[in-house]
């Protein structure tokens, strides 16, 4: 049974171990006893108060017919709720507690129905009390207490009170509103502190968790609330393991409470104590605010500290709505309050709850009526606010401009960003809004312009002034769409002939962008035209006979060379006898490369096919390859290492062209040979992927098993040693790999590192991680030292990538996102925690 822990005199001179252990009476205390038999009602307009009158037990008027069985501050003029009884279920006026003769705590209806009952297990109590801690206890006769409202929190943790292993804060749904919210914050079993948000995405109902800090803050036995003032994991023994939130003022003169509040905030509150003298137990049921303090002592809650620090890019989930509600956006206030915003032309489903999300004040593209819609649609911009999740497409494109256009003439997107090259197209609904003042690029939403200033005949009016036309028009989400009679009526020449002129330049861009896409149907046209096909002779001359060679691989060695027209290429000859596997990855080359377009992947120029001859020949990258580069001759660190910024910036050019091979080809390439090696540098020092010999290229959605390890040893993902499919994951487990060589500037292996735990770059990256020890991977990098958030961000993106299951690797888009620090990375578990399983 738990002991009895709350005399204030008790905890000054005792330690907290004792505290725990020993078992106190009641009767120790100078409380008043709530005897048996005793009872409150909605209409009795008393409570049951703490000795010092600071707390009080009874019935709180919410709403004008419901009530809550409450404990609350009861001395100050916001008489705030610490614990409830029916957060859920308000009590209608009539209802009652009671403390029976039987010795039970019951709750009942008008009708008698019983709402709630404190749940003793089994011995019945002699008194009850509501103690000075804000405790309300029933104790047996022997003084050891039986139910105490501090093991049974709702959303608020008071001094002295502790969380034990499984228990947990919920919530509330809102500032009114004490029904339980989305957000949880537990005290796991297994010692780790986390908060959790149910995510309500339609039919799926799941959980995760959006803050935890078990790296920084071990796990412990339980969670402690102190009489000072102090939050913090103790352990079995009672030693501090490391404080949640230090007290900020005395705990005689100021109240202090930890509150999760319903925007999912962990707060630590503060407030100054009334002066004890004025002790006035009166009723004071009506939920009004007496005014005796008001200009003498500041009457608010005052929030010292909070976690986490931003709710808005904290809440992520992988569909669901996010802090605020889908299609609206979260923004911090001051630093610290949750605020949701609607984009412009958007309002609130619910303006009583704008957790409820946004909905557009005007009627959706119609896809079926597209060449028409393209004009009735504008893009207003939104820099800063970022909708990370919801792509639905991302392709690369020269200017903002034809970004905007596809988005526009896409009736699926909703908003469109781009960024560095990169145009992300987004659909409704727009999940897990925010404003990141560290996004680069803006986002765009797309709205119907109100008054067009367009031809007249093609106005749409928005609904509101609108006659709603009934037929068939109805949107897939059940929103009618509303169109003006005229419209159905503008038939006229002119507008069929803008049709048609829309639409015939919008097929040729289309057309255009599936050939920049590898598309299957321009390839060989695109082939034909992209690609010179030189005989041997040609080449010879080129590379004055096979002179200088640059560097030999498995399948051949490459020389320098220069074309008749100047132009420095690098001509790689793959070996003579002509094997039908060379003949293959000779195919596979030419149809991959030449089909891409991309400025991180090594541009094909042309090849030879000729009798025994396989030569492919290459832009030139005057900078040689990246492993030179990183490791240089002798292996080991020197100072002619690439600086930190040069090393992140090829970190997201192969992240950038890998998303194109993964995500922007119309058929999927893999590419399943990433390493240093095939990473080479033009003379700008932009990086490109080279090397597709042991590309496969793979349906969309398509995924096949593969018998035989293809790839570099030690890039290559675990899944080739086992006979499961192999996917695009095995890219993104080999970026994992550079991606930590780039940051700590060594390779993988380095078989004359000072410690043995260091042979294997990887493992010894995760024990620096897990021991917060990351500044040993860049040592002697000053750079890299003084952005040593980045380093961690950046190694914990690897050890996501790098994870033996393939379904826990992000894929490359995400990648790129953790990497510009857009979307949280979340911590990783061990890599090598899946291997054993298998
Ligand atoms: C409270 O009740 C207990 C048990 O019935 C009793 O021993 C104690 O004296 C009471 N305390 C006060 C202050 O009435
Ligand atoms: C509180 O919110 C819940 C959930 O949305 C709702 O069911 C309940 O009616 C609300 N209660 C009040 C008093 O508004
Ligand atoms: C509460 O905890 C803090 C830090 O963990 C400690 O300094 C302080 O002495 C504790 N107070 C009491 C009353 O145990
Ligand atoms: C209490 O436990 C911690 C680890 O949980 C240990 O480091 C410490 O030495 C222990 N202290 C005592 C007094 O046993
Ligand atoms: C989380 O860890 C950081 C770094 O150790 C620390 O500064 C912070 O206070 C921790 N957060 C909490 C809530 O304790
Ligand atoms: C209470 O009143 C006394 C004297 O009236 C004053 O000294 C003290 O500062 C006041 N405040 C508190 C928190 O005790
Ligand atoms: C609540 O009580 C105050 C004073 O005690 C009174 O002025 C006010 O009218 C009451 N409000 C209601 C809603 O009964
Ligand atoms: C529409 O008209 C209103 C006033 O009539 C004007 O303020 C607004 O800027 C116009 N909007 C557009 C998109 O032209």
């Amino acid at each position: 049974m738990a002991p009895f822990q709350h005399s204030r005199l008790c905890f000054f001179s005792l330690s907290l171990l004792l505290l725990l252990l020993l078992p106190f009476t009641v009767t120790s205390q100078s409380n008043r006893n709530v005897s048996l038999g005793s009872s409150l009602t909605t209409e009795s307009n008393s409570l049951w108060l703490s000795p010092s009158g600071e707390f009080a037990f009874g019935f709180q008027r919410i709403t004008t017919d419901g009530y809550l069985l409450a404990i609350v501050f009861d001395k100050i003029p916001e008489r705030t709720v610490v614990w409830s009884a029916n957060r859920n279920n308000l009590a209608p006026i009539g209802s009652r507690v009671e403390l029976t003769t039987q010795g039970r705590l019951v709750f009942t209806d008008p009708s008698g129905n019983q709402i709630w009952a404190a749940n003793t297990n089994g011995p019945v109590a002699s008194h009850a009390a509501m103690l000075d801690t804000g405790n309300f206890v029933l104790a047996s006769s022997d003084g050891s207490s039986l139910w105490e409202s501090f093991q049974d929190p709702t959303d608020t943790l008071l001094p002295t009170q502790i969380m034990e292993r499984d228990s947990r804060l919920i919530a509330s749904h809102s500032r009114s509103n004490h029904s339980e919210g989305r957000f949880k914050f537990i005290m796991q079993l297994d010692g780790n502190l986390v908060m959790y948000q149910r995510d309500e995405h339609p039919g799926t109902p799941s959980e995760y968790a959006y803050w935890s800090n078990h790296s920084n803050i071990p796990s412990g036995y339980r969670l402690v609330f102190n009489q000072s003032g102090f939050l913090f994991v103790a352990s079995i023994n009672g030693t501090v393991l490391d404080n949640v939130f230090s007290n900020g003022g005395s705990s005689q003169d100021f109240y202090h409470r930890v509150t999760l509040d319903y925007d999912g905030v962990l707060r630590y509150y503060e407030h100054p104590k009334r002066n004890a003298s004025n002790n006035n137990p009166t009723s004071r049921n009506n939920g009004s605010t007496s005014s005796e303090e008001d200009g003498v002592w500041p009457t608010k809650w005052v929030s010292l500290d909070f976690e986490p620090k931003n709710i808005c890019t904290a809440v992520r989930g992988t569909l669901g709505s996010g802090a605020c509600g889908y299609n609206s956006y979260c923004e911090m206030e001051d630093g610290q309050y949750r605020v949701c915003k609607c984009p412009p032309r958007y309002i609130f489903q619910d303006p009583s709850d704008e957790t409820k999300g946004c909905v557009p004040d005007f009627a959706p593209q119609d896809c079926r009526r597209l060449p028409e819609e393209i004009d009735a649609f504008d893009l207003a911009a939104m820099p800063k606010v970022n909708w990370p999740q919801s792509n639905y497409e991302a392709f690369e494109i020269d200017t903002e401009d034809l970004c905007q256009q596809s988005c526009l003439k896409d009736c699926r997107c909703t908003l469109v960003v781009y960024n560095g090259g990169l145009c992300l197209m987004k659909r409704s609904p727009l999940s897990n809004g925010r404003v990141e003042d560290a996004m680069s690029g803006r986002s765009l939403i797309k709205v119907r312009r109100s008054n067009s200033t367009t031809t007249t005949t093609t106005t749409f009016p928005p609904p509101v002034s609108s006659v709603p036309v009934e037929n068939e028009e109805k949107e897939n989400g059940g929103q009618a769409l509303f169109i003006v009679g005229s419209v159905l009526l503008a038939t006229s020449a002119f507008v069929i002939l803008l049709s048609a002129t829309t639409f015939i330049l919008f097929s040729r861009l289309k057309k255009k962008k599936d050939q920049d896409r590898g598309g299957k149907d321009g390839e060989n046209d695109w082939l034909s035209r992209n690609l010179q096909n030189f005989s041997y002779r040609q080449l010879e001359q080129a590379t004055g006979g096979f002179d200088e060679v640059l560097g030999s691989g498995a399948s051949g060695t490459v020389y320098r060379g220069v074309l008749p027209n100047q132009r420095l290429v690098a001509v790689k000859r793959l070996d003579n006898a002509v094997s039908q596997t060379q003949d293959r990855e000779f195919e596979t080359e030419v149809k991959v490369i030449g089909g891409t377009n991309h400025k991180n992947l090594v541009k094909l120029v042309g090849f030879c096919n000729e009798g025994l001859h396989r030569v492919l020949v290459y832009e030139f990258m005057s900078n040689g390859s990246l492993d030179k580069l990183l490791f240089g001759g002798g292996g080991g660190r020197d100072s002619s290492r690439p600086g930190w910024y040069t090393r992140t910036g090829i970190a997201s050019a192969v992240a950038r062209g890998i998303v194109y091979l993964h995500e922007e080809c119309s058929t999927q390439i893999i590419h399943c040979d990433i390493k240093p090696q095939n990473v080479l540098l033009d003379e700008s020092m932009t990086a490109k992927i080279a090397d597709f010999g042991l590309a496969k290229l793979l349906k969309v959605d398509q995924t096949r098993t593969m018998t035989g390890i293809r790839g570099t040893k030690g890039y290559v993902a675990p899944e080739w040693f086992r006979n499961v499919p192999v996917t695009a994951k095995v890219d993104v487990h080999s970026f994992g790999i550079l991606l930590l060589e780039l940051v700590c500037c060594r390779s993988k292996l380095e078989m004359e590192a000072e410690s043995e735990d260091e042979v294997v770059l990887a493992d010894w990256a995760y024990e620096c991680y897990k021991e917060g020890k990351l500044a040993r991977l860049v040592e002697d990098d000053d750079e890299a030292m003084a952005n040593i958030g980045k380093v961690e961000r950046f190694v914990k993106v690897a050890m996501w990538c790098i994870q033996d299951d393939p379904s826990l690797r992000p894929g490359m888009i995400k990648v790129i996102h953790m990497l510009e620090g857009s979307v949280h990375v979340p911590i990783p578990p061990d890599p090598a925690s899946f291997m054993s399983t298998i």
